[in-house]
């Protein structure tokens, strides 16, 4: 197999088990987020100006949307797990969330993007 079929189906795989055996349980079953991490994305949204719109890659099902929110910023969330997106489209429907194409190009121009977190 070449590199490129490899990295293909690695990518399919990952895919798949965050939509069939995540997705599901996620938020029920997966350990909380440590305090660095809620820290991290306070600092982040610190430093994005109020109603700045903040880049959630790889958002799974929307941990730290409500923070954002709440915080009076914006938030667009990328995710591959339809799975996952679904989720997070339930909690917060008010919020755009999509799957990135191969090329990883967001729903947002990068200069319409004020901060990221992950
Ligand atoms: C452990 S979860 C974390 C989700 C969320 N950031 C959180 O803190 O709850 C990892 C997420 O990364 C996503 N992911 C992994 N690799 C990715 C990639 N290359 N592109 C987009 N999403 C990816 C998975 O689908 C999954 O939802």
């Amino acid at each position: 197999m070449d590199r490129g079929a490899w990295l293909q189906e690695c990518r399919r795989i990952a895919e798949e088990r965050f939509d069939t055996l995540f997705a599901p349980t996620y938020d029920r079953d997966e350990a909380p987020a440590s305090p660095t991490h809620w820290r991290c994305v306070a600092a982040v949204i610190d430093r994005c100006p109020p109603g700045g719109r903040i880049l959630d890659a790889a958002c799974g099902t929307g941990r730290y949307f409500g923070m954002i929110l709440q915080a009076g910023r914006q938030v667009v969330g990328v995710d591959q797990s339809g799975g996952m997106l679904t989720e997070a489209r339930a909690k917060h429907p008010e919020v755009t969330v999509g799957v990135p194409p191969k090329s990883w190009r967001v729903p947002y121009a990068a200069s319409r993007l004020r901060a990221a977190v992950s």
